[in-house]
């Protein structure tokens, strides 16, 4: 479900394919005897010759992530997985309408593929580092709703990224876990790896029988019987979702289940961690029903029917705010409870799950306000007020420092996940804030989050709705706190 129009490579090939079928005299086609064979020169103007699809969407950070051509509706996911040898076996179907006619496209997968089929056809098949090039028997039409069934195994974990960078597929003692921020789709499923195509998910998942696989929205079912010593377990997320925001956790699990009035909580607590570090984790994310009522206060309805949380026996060193339920560091909850951040990873449900990025260079959106959010957790819970946290976090920062360095509203791709883009992102939005006054300020983070639910927005969108709020140029206060490397000459508000 992508907003913005895929690019296309091939304008040149077209043309070429048009003049040759203008100069190839026509042949008679092999099984039906035509009756009255009509030149190609007629061909109606209303079926422009298959185009290949481009390798990226137009990201750009990440020019080869996403794919042009195509559309993505749904996910229905299936994997097999055997933590011992840590070997994953899938077979993923994708639902998609072509946005163009078709001669090939590509699909995002880091997996060795075995098998594609195109609606029920055998498709031609060729994979170069993270791209895998699907020749279908028959061009796809344009507008046409497409089918594509991809069978793949392989090793998650010996699959690297680009040069350099390391798998974001993370073994625990009992299993295995899948999340990582932007790449983790391309280990563990084939996609249209961007979060300008949203979509939904089922996601199924056949462990050996004793495991649990925690995954994204509802529990359709598990476990469930799947062949001898398997169990299956059946997990779907109907809101439109971005491709890395779909995780898998598998491992030995505690779940916590109730009913809250956002839906079905649901969290799951390895029962590998250490005792004081899981009570402190409990303590901690058992608060999300009541972050979840606090932040729906201030940025409006909560956009998602379940929400929950997981705690893997894992140093990831980070948490992801995969849609509906996070993922949380056991490192967290190290010395004892750590609210703060789950505020962080439940603000981003609004901001940056429900609410996407459109280009990677956006991600000033997600990071700036999930850390503005706390600031203002601060402010309404006795703590310090956003605008102290801010003034705080400015003075710490002299100038010359390094973190001035960083433009959060244009990062970069080596700063995208910098701490600028969390905290000078977090001192613009209260720069904002000083500039337009509270009422346009919390009007203006509302009616982001509703008006455009479910979908994506931009740096720029933002601001020009900021401006439109309020009636204010914010245009000098977007230049110093967002888009210049250099510290502003006055602390936020
Ligand atoms: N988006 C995450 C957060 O701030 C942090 C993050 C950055 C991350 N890079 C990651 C998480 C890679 C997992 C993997 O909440
Ligand atoms: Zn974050």
């Amino acid at each position: 479900m992508r907003k913005s129009t895929g690019l296309l490579i091939g304008p040149v090939l077209a043309l070429l394919l048009v003049l040759v079928a203008l100069a190839v005299p026509w042949r008679a086609s092999k099984s039906a005897p035509a009756a009255t064979p009509r030149p190609p020169s007629v061909t109606p103007a209303s079926t422009p010759p298959p185009v290949v699809g481009a390798e990226g969407i137009g990201d750009p950070y990440f020019p080869r992530a996403g794919n042009g051509g195509y559309d993505v509706t749904g996910y229905d996911i299936g994997v097999r997985y055997d933590p011992p040898t840590d070997r994953l076996e899938g077979h993923t179907t994708i639902t998609a309408t072509a946005t163009a006619s078709l001669s090939r496209f590509d699909l995002d997968l880091r997996l060795p593929a075995s098998a594609v089929t195109v609606d029920g056809r055998p498709a031609v098949i060729h994979q170069d580092g993270g791209e895998l090039q699907v020749t279908p028997a028959v061009p796809v039409k344009s507008g046409a709703p497409m089918t594509v069934r991809v069978d793949y195994a392989g090793v998650p974990s010996s699959v690297a990224g680009g040069p350099g960078s390391h798998s974001p597929w993370v073994r625990t003692a009992a299993g295995a876990i899948a999340v990582g921020e932007p790449d983790i789709a391309a280990w563990w499923y084939p996609s249209n790896d961007h979060p300008s195509d949203k979509a939904t998910f089922t996601i199924t998942a056949v462990v050996p029988a004793g495991l649990q696989v925690i995954s994204n929205g509802a529990l359709l079912g598990g476990p469930e019987a799947a062949g001898p010593g398997l169990q299956q377990w059946r997990w779907q997320e109907t809101e439109p979702m971005a491709t890395y925001l779909a995780f898998m956790a598998i491992g030995h699990y505690d779940i916590v289940r109730r009913d809250t009035r956002f839906g079905l909580y649901l969290a799951a607590y390895d029962r590998a961690l250490d005792p004081a570090v899981a009570a402190a984790a409990r303590a901690s994310v058992e608060q999300t029903p009541q972050i979840i009522e606090f932040l729906s206060g201030i940025f409006g309805p909560y956009p998602f029917r379940q929400l929950g949380g997981v705690v893997p026996d894992a140093s990831l060193g980070f948490a992801l705010e995969d849609q509906t339920r996070p993922v949380y560091s056991s490192t967290f909850f190290g010395d004892g409870q750590d609210v703060t951040v789950v505020v962080h990873e439940l603000a981003h449900q609004w901001f940056g799950d429900s609410v996407s990025v459109s280009h990677w260079s956006d991600i000033w959106l997600n990071e700036g306000f999930a850390t503005y959010a706390e600031w203002l957790y601060s402010e309404r819970n006795g703590g310090p007020s956003a605008q102290q946290m801010a003034a705080q976090s400015y003075a710490r920062h002299p100038a010359g420092d390094d973190f001035w360095r960083i433009s959060p509203g244009a990062p970069g791709a080596a700063g995208m996940l910098d701490n600028a883009v969390y905290a000078r992102g977090a001192m613009a939005l209260q720069a904002l804030r000083a500039a337009v006054g509270d009422q346009n300020f919390f009007a203006a983070l509302r009616a982001w989050a509703t008006e455009r639910a479910g979908g994506n927005g931009s740096v720029q969108d933002f601001l020009a709705l900021v401006k439109h709020v309020s009636g204010k140029n914010v245009d000098a206060i977007a230049q110093s706190w967002l888009l210049s490397p250099a510290r502003p000459a006055a602390g936020p508000g």
